[in-house]
């Protein structure tokens, strides 16, 4: 099956990159766009899913679900069909596609795929993480002083006011901070060593659920309030290497 996820990922990159960049139409909430990428993207990610496994359920973030317990589901893929859609109309390149399979409400594989680099990140449950073909890690970096934290910037005014201004307090710590855009890839630098940490608050299961995996497999923690993680219950999203999150929970918490 973690061939099946792969090789569906990598193609819908190339589907991204064949794209065109024009927005479609605007979600709720200024910021939140959809490409005619977007959509390609899904469909083919959600038709090559029901051609080989028909019984399989499908949370995706352009088209509308009724499963309401996702942790429930016996066979789930979780599908961010193009992550980083700003940044894709606008040229750069950061964005990816994220695609998960979870079985009761564990994350058994994962991949995310950024197509402008031809990187991609996959993870098996209890088997590690890569990069391509090799092992990736989170970074050893233990001092908030020399820490690169993504600090995200969500579209929703109050995501933004609960996400952005904490970008500030880890300046204070000494910290750099840095935005790329794209949840899923930010989740893969984290687990890549690229960034010590990432923290967000706001996102939806399709932007973290292949990403946390991969944090998980390459050694790092993801923690939302104070629990441990589900992509399908959670706010506020920390991701890291184990020394920095509890360093990182105790600033945000002063
Ligand atoms: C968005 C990106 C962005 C994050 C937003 C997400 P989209 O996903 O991951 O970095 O700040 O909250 O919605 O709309 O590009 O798929
Ligand atoms: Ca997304």
């Amino acid at each position: 099956m973690i061939d099946f996820l792969v090789r569906i990922t990598a193609e819908a990159g190339k589907l991204l990159l064949q794209s065109s960049r024009s927005v479609h139409n605007t979600k709720a909430g200024s910021g939140n766009w959809v490409t005619e990428a977007d959509l390609a993207s899904e469909r083919y990610l959600i038709d090559s899913i029901h051609k080989t496994y028909p019984t399989h359920r499908i949370l995706a973030e352009e088209t509308h679900s009724d499963i309401s317990h996702p942790e429930q589901e016996d066979h789930l893929w979780v599908i961010d069909p193009l992550d980083g859609t700003t940044n894709f109309s606008y040229g750069l390149p950061f964005f990816v596609i994220s695609v998960a399979y979870v079985r009761r409400g564990i994350v058994q594989y994962g991949a995310v795929y950024d197509p402008s680099r031809n990187e991609l990140f996959w993870a098996e449950k209890k088997k590690g993480a890569y990069l391509n073909d090799k092992k990736i890690h989170v970074s050893q970096e233990s001092s908030l002083s020399c820490a690169l934290v993504d600090v995200g910037s969500p579209y929703k005014k109050e995501n933004f006011e609960r996400t952005y201004p904490l970008g500030n307090k880890f300046h204070q710590a000494g910290s750099r901070t840095v935005n790329f855009g794209s949840a899923a890839l930010e989740c893969a630098y984290v687990a890549s060593g690229r960034l010590s940490l990432y923290y967000e608050v706001g996102l939806k299961p399709w932007d973290v659920t292949a990403g946390a995996l991969l944090i998980e497999e390459a050694g790092g923690k993801v923690v939302s309030e104070g629990k441990r993680f589900s992509p399908f219950h959670f706010e506020r999203f920390l991701a890291g290497n184990p020394a920095l999150i509890n360093k990182a929970l105790r600033l945000l918490s002063k």
